[in-house]
């Protein structure tokens, strides 16, 4: 989530979101409709929609995972770059804003591409899991419910295949990273755990890309 990079001045976020990306007419349709709705600033920014396309570009991406749909446009910016027969699986617990979601999709031309499930994370990923699919998703994008993003990565590190790529969403927590461990909310608490358990692990290659609200970007190895 965050419709803007955090920190950019006023001329230079418009500046970034109007270059970083070559935004169809769809893709643009579906941010002016989610501008008017309440939780709009949960879509994610075009200049972070421009960084998930252009790695899963790099890693020939196939198979791409998604917790947190929202209206879209996350999923919709993946399934464009996908190789051939790619798919994108994803869930959310709003069925409302899935129905929006797919109207977009099909509009985008790319809801063929895209697998969608109206159920909670843990649920989605452990029926994943349980169904086979482990190591066969070359990257995940965690963006949905933050108290249970580690045991969101944790289910992400068994489904995407060593050298794939895990993207976790909302490091800074709009700033709040930065207090006391003890002056954290619940969701901070575990974005703070994860990025020091993923520091302090040699064997994960990974960036912190200071995009939205913050993005981690880990490369994954099976432990
Ligand atoms: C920040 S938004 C996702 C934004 C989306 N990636 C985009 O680019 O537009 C987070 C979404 O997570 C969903 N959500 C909240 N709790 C969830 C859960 N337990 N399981 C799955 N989805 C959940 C919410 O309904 C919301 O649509």
């Amino acid at each position: 989530m965050a419709s803007r990079t955090a920190g950019l001045p006023e001329e230079l976020q418009s500046f970034v979101s109007s270059m970083a990306y070559r935004m169809s007419p769809a893709e643009k349709e579906l941010r002016e409709s989610t501008a008017v709705l309440p939780n709009a600033d949960y879509q994610i920014s075009p200049e972070q929609g421009a960084i998930i396309a252009f790695l899963l570009t790099v890693i020939r991406a196939r198979r791409h995972l998604e917790i947190g749909v929202f209206t879209g446009y996350s999923a919709l910016v993946a399934a464009k770059v996908l190789t051939e027969s790619g798919r994108v699986v994803c869930c959310d617990v709003d069925a409302d804003r899935m129905t929006t979601a797919r109207a977009a999709w099909q509009a985008a031309g790319v809801a063929e591409r895209i697998d969608s499930y109206v159920q909670d994370g843990e649920t989605f990923l452990r029926r994943l899991v349980d169904s086979e699919n482990a190591n066969t998703f070359d990257s995940a994008f965690v963006d949905a419910d933050k108290p249970n993003f580690r045991k969101y990565f944790e289910y992400c590190r068994v489904l995407v295949r060593p050298g794939g790529l895990i993207l976790v969403d909302n490091l800074f927590r709009q700033g709040r990273i930065t207090r006391t461990v003890d002056e954290m909310d619940a969701g901070t608490r575990v974005l703070h755990d994860l990025m020091h358990s993923i520091k302090a692990d040699p064997e994960l290659s990974y960036c912190i890309i200071p995009v939205g609200d913050g993005m981690i970007v880990v490369r994954n190895k099976r432990t």
